[in-house]
């Protein structure tokens, strides 16, 4: 593995800046980030990874996690539409960071898949992949729910690895996949904004409202989807299902803290340089306001 890859990897490599100040949308801000996704890519194989035997409390805790269905058919949607945006960019550079990006998408499938086979987790049957119409509105969509939905699973994984939730061993298998969501959401942002600093002015307007659509779209999809929660529907609403599953009594504010300090933590190991994703953060920590601690 290279040496930023492994370092960051171990959790070590704090926030370097080896060169000096870029400009975003410049040239050196797209090869900073695109460098920054290549250089730091995990080789790891799925086939080869570990998955360890659990007593029978542990692996019945997993089985009944609600969130497999979804977290299989969400990483197959990520890898078609990230692929689908990498087919139509023509800046190799920028493509060659894309491809990748949608290659751990479909290497996140595959983790999945295994575990719920290591583990006996009956799956429902996955519907067809397929992409019909926008494809930027596809990738953003994407993009904006893995900065919404990593953000509270960097927390409630941190939170399940304190309380037990899940053993050591099961932690250390899964702790590449939420790195590199991380990596997939700092990518994302800084495209976003290398993207709109780079189209002629004339789209601007268009791109901005398109971004204002993709979160209505997303908060839509996640209230509208909230409601179904105890109906036995699977949902996209992680964060819900995931607290109400890994702790009865998680306290809220607990764990917004949570999700801020490892958010903090797992972006504090990439070039300072770079864009980090804000508005999420930004809004946790003003709800965070109106909780008592
Ligand atoms: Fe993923
Ligand atoms: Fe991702």
């Amino acid at each position: 593995m290279n040496p930023l890859a492994s370092a960051i990897a171990e959790g070590e490599a704090p926030g370097h800046s080896p060169g000096g100040p870029i400009r975003v949308g410049s040239e050196a801000h797209k090869r900073l980030f695109c460098r920054t996704l290549l250089d730091t890519h995990n080789p790891y194989k799925p086939a080869v990874l570990d998955w360890p035997p659990l007593e029978s409390e542990a692996r019945q805790r997993l089985v009944n996690l609600p969130i497999w269905d979804i977290a299989v058919q969400t990483e197959g949607r990520a890898r078609l539409n990230v692929a689908s945006y990498a087919a139509m960019v023509s800046d190799p550079l920028l493509k060659k960071a894309i491809e990748l990006d949608a290659f751990e998408e479909g290497r996140h499938k595959h983790v999945l898949s295994n575990l719920v086979a290591a583990y006996g987790i009956t799956l429902a049957p996955e519907p067809e992949y397929v992409l019909r119409g926008d494809v930027e509105w596809a990738f953003m969509v994407t993009g904006y729910s893995e900065c919404i939905d990593s953000f509270f699973a960097f927390g409630l994984f941190e939170s399940a690895k304190r309380s037990g939730f899940f053993p050591e061993a099961l932690v250390a298998t899964f702790e590449p996949v939420m790195q590199e969501e991380a990596r997939h959401i700092l990518f994302f942002v800084n495209w976003a904004a290398w993207h709109r600093r780079t189209m002629p002015l004339w789209r601007r307007p268009y791109f901005e409202l398109k971004v204002l659509a993709v979160w209505l779209f997303l908060v839509w999809e996640r209230i509208g989807i909230a409601r179904d929660v105890g109906h036995g529907v699977q949902d996209n609403n992680f964060t819900v299902t995931g607290a109400k599953s890994v702790g009865e009594d998680i306290d809220v504010a607990e764990l917004i803290h949570l999700c801020l300090r490892e958010n903090e933590r797992r972006m504090s190991l990439y070039d300072r340089r770079l864009r980090r994703p804000r508005l999420v953060p930004a809004l946790a920590r003003f709800a965070r306001r109106f909780m008592r601690s």
